[in-house]
């Protein structure tokens, strides 16, 4: 890992500070997939490493999050995907998470957003999409920030 989701998900961590929610900012290596039963939204911002495949820090996440029959309809969420178009299985992890998230019943605040290694303006689109449109939750809400 280059750390570029770990400095994407603290400007998103950071952001969502500065607009009053209450923020974690956890690496997926911390995280289980049980955890998320027990969140109301949370942002992935995820690389793809390998073949399609997470990165390191997201394999143990991953194996449980594919193999547990969990409930996440109290959970609602947004992918935000790095990668590079050069690879095939472009931004395949994010994909895969996104619509593992779905099955498990949790329902996507915006589109999957699929970046480049030129993600930047992908990332300050998606980034205002979410904090700039209104909310039905609670304005102090569990909003987390995940990042790998
Ligand atoms: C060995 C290696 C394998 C990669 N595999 C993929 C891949 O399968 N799909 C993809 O979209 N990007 C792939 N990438 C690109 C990374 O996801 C991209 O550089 C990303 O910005 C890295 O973010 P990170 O440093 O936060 O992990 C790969 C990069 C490397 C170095």
């Amino acid at each position: 890992m280059t750390g570029n989701a770990e400095t994407l998900a603290t400007e998103a961590h950071d952001r969502a500070e500065s607009q009053a929610f209450t923020s974690n900012l956890l690496n997926l290596v911390e995280v289980k997939a049980t955890d998320l039963t027990s969140m109301a939204e949370a942002l992935f911002i995820v690389s793809t490493w390998g073949d399609g495949e997470p990165p390191d820090d997201a394999v143990d996440f991953w194996y449980d999050l594919e193999t547990a029959k969990l409930d996440l309809s109290g959970l609602a969420y947004a992918v935000f995907g790095l990668g590079d178009k050069d690879y095939p299985e472009f931004n395949g992890f994010a994909r895969l998470l996104d619509e593992r998230l779905v099955a498990l019943g949790a329902k996507r605040l915006i589109a999957r957003a699929e970046a480049d290694l030129d993600f930047d303006d992908t990332f300050a689109a998606w980034s205002e999409q979410i904090f700039s449109s209104p909310r039905s939750s609670p304005r102090i809400c569990d909003h987390k920030s995940l990042t790998t």
